[in-house]
């Protein structure tokens, strides 16, 4: 059983805790969820709202709005599929309160699991002023250990400010209108997904990346094909592009990029060039933990350089991804608590792209599959052309399958209709190291689009059923 706070805990300024978790996001109510479920005693500091960016600022209300473009695209469609609809518009009002509902729901479970397992929350700036201390709103909070989880924010360019009509993801998530012409900076995860919705809500989209291809750190394949299917949704792309300057007036934004006369004019400029440690502030070098370029240094256990402080999350260098820093954040209260967990394996973490189409990879992509164990790598495409349930959905992609020489299967990765809801069995995949005979071995259901993961394995095991030799 959790132990419950006593009733006066909040009062009591010198309360000592068995974990004091710094930042109430993903990585953070993790920790203190799984810390308290083993009884330790918890205090979780929170500035704003205990869910933290994935759920109130990020994976939540996008994939909601990426949602509401998919039933615009549905109702384009519609006559594709016999069904006679039309599409009137797109009523931004009714999106945000749609959107909201989703995650007012989820923030009130939440916060009933957090008092339901006893935890402390403790509203405020957290700063850490001792190894053991944290200090919020004049208060000084001592734990055994403190787990610092304080997150990561919408980085800038230098020179480049955020106002008006150059916005984050933060603002755009937020819009009462639909932007007729968007420019959106960066084609990384931010980027693609949001040039993907503003297409469906109607707008003309144009994205800058400027390395020479979008989500640049996906197996080259996805990239490329993901490349070819916003082109046919009409979608621009200006890539191996430099961003040079904007500017900005009641009417509109022009874009500049380096070594090119183009302007690109639009409604709205997207600024979606990664996102930074949320590091400033929080008294971290002072007490002695080292960080690299603002990223909190840990070791693989996710001990920092000053004992008895932890880092989980998109603070620490990495994915940043929320499953990850759940994972963190349980691996973290189980080291607390004795438990000796295995480390987490970073590159056994699944990664999911919602965009349209939607990209699911987990593992090495082909490239790094072939920098690690050569040329005696396998890979097989399986294209989703041969997949009944996807040839329902009208939807094109493949299934890349990649091997390691005569080995274990390394590397899964899918792009089509949502292939996000096929990782879990490529993670399956990865992380138990399976051969394609023994995934060929299993049997897949008919027709699904997981039947595809099955294709692939038995056509790399050299007996394919619906694909070609
Ligand atoms: P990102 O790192 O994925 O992409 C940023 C892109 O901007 C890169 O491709 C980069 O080459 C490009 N870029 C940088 N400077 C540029 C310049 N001066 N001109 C043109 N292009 C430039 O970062 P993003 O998309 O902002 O996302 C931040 C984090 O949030 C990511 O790490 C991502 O994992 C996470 N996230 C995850 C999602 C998911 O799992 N579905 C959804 C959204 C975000």
């Amino acid at each position: 059983m959790a132990p419950s706070a006593p009733a006066d805990a909040g009062e009591r300024g010198d309360a000592t805790y068995d974990v004091v978790v710094l930042g109430g996001g993903s990585g953070g109510y993790a920790a203190a969820l799984r810390a308290a479920q083993l009884d330790l005693r918890v205090a979780l500091v929170e500035s704003d709202k205990v869910g933290g960016t994935c759920l109130h600022r990020g994976c939540i209300p996008t994939k909601a709005l990426l949602h509401s473009a998919e039933v615009a695209d549905a109702v384009r469609e519609s006559a594709t599929f016999g069904v006679r609809a039309s599409l009137d518009g797109i009523d931004m009002a009714a999106v945000t309160a749609y959107q909201e509902g989703v995650v007012a729901r989820l923030y009130k479970g939440l916060q009933g699991l957090v008092a339901g397992r006893g935890i402390e929350v403790v509203a405020g700036h957290g700063r850490l002023v001792a190894p053991d201390a944290v200090e919020v709103a004049g208060r000084t909070i001592r734990g055994r250990n403190v787990v610092v989880a304080t997150g990561s924010y919408s980085r800038s360019l230098p020179g480049l400010e955020i106002g008006g009509r150059v916005v984050t993801s933060d603002q755009a998530l937020r819009l009462d209108w639909v932007p007729q012409r968007v420019v959106v900076l960066g084609g990384g995860v931010i980027g693609v997904e949001f040039a993907s919705l503003w297409r469906s809500f109607g707008a003309e989209v144009t994205v800058v990346e400027a390395l020479e291809h979008l989500v640049p750190n996906e197996d080259v394949a996805l990239s490329t094909a993901l490349e070819r299917a916003f082109r046919k949704r009409g979608i621009g792309m200006r890539l191996g592009a430099r961003f040079a300057g904007v500017d900005q007036d009641d009417s509109g934004v022009r874009v500049h990029l380096e070594d090119s006369d183009d302007v690109l004019a639009a409604d709205l400029l997207l600024v979606a060039v990664g996102r930074g440690p949320a590091t400033a502030g929080v008294g971290l070098e002072q007490q002695g933990v080292e960080l690299d370029r603002g990223f909190v240094v840990t070791d693989e256990r996710l001990r920092t350089t000053t004992s008895g402080v932890y880092a989980v999350g998109d603070v620490v260098a990495g994915l940043q991804l929320a499953h990850r820093g759940f994972a963190q954040g349980i691996f973290v209260a189980e080291e607390i608590a004795g438990l000796a967990p295995a480390p987490i394996v970073e590159s056994g973490i699944p990664r999911v792209t919602y965009s349209d189409p939607e990209i699911a990879s987990v593992g090495l992509t082909e490239a790094q599959a072939r920098d690690r164990y050569g040329d005696g790598v396998e890979t097989l495409e399986y294209n989703l052309g041969g997949n009944g349930r996807s040839q329902i959905l009208r939807t094109a992609g493949f299934v890349k399958l990649v091997r390691a020489p005569e080995g274990p299967i390394v590397g899964v990765h899918a792009i089509g209709a949502r292939m996000g809801e096929q990782v879990g069995e490529g993670q399956l995949i990865v992380n138990w190291e399976a051969f394609p005979e023994d995934v060929a071995a299993l049997v897949h259901a008919h027709p699904t689009q997981n039947e595809a993961l099955g294709e692939a394995a038995l056509a790399l095991a050299g007996k394919p059923l619906h694909a070609h030799h």
